[in-house]
């Protein structure tokens, strides 16, 4: 059994609300909810955290190992194309993440199309809405059994 963070960064608190064009129309406790569930499925532990300030994050990153976890999924909301110091937390940790992006930040502004963390990412899964938090669950699960292609 492993013990998985998934992180939410800012203004990911307001899901259900927020442009629900673009982000859907779950709220992030209904994500939350059925992340925990199916990680259960999974046979693993699910820790959930949303932060709107940018210290917080790279300290939740810093407690992560301490607290047993052994793999995260990230959202980093705005976070990602502008945060230097949420990426050396990452790195500075160690710790394995698969990014996660409720919309495709590729078919948007030019500056969603850069993020400070795809590079560091195990992988990424973009514009599939809240689904995609799911599939990286599954995703982690796999990998972390050890049966996927590093
Ligand atoms: C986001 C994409 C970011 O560009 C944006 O700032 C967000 C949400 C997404 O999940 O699609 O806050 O990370």
């Amino acid at each position: 059994m492993a013990r998985l963070l998934l992180l939410n960064g800012p203004n990911l608190n307001l899901l259900g609300t927020r442009e629900p064009g673009l982000y859907g129309a779950d709220t992030l406790d209904a994500i939350v909810s059925r992340c925990t569930v199916l990680a259960g499925e999974l046979g693993h532990e699910l820790v959930a955290s949303q932060s709107n300030a940018e210290h917080e994050l790279v300290e939740a990153v810093q407690k992560a190992k301490p607290q047993g976890i052994d793999f995260m999924i990230l959202n980093p909301g705005a976070f990602t194309h502008t945060s230097i110091s949420l990426r050396d937390a990452i790195l500075g940790v160690g710790l394995p993440f698969i990014e996660v992006h409720l919309s495709n930040v590729h078919a948007r502004a030019a500056f969603r199309r850069h993020s400070y963390f795809s590079d560091i990412a195990v992988g990424w899964i973009v514009g599939l809405g809240p689904l995609g938090y799911e599939l990286a669950l599954r995703a982690a699960a796999v990998r972390l059994a050890g049966t996927a292609p590093r």
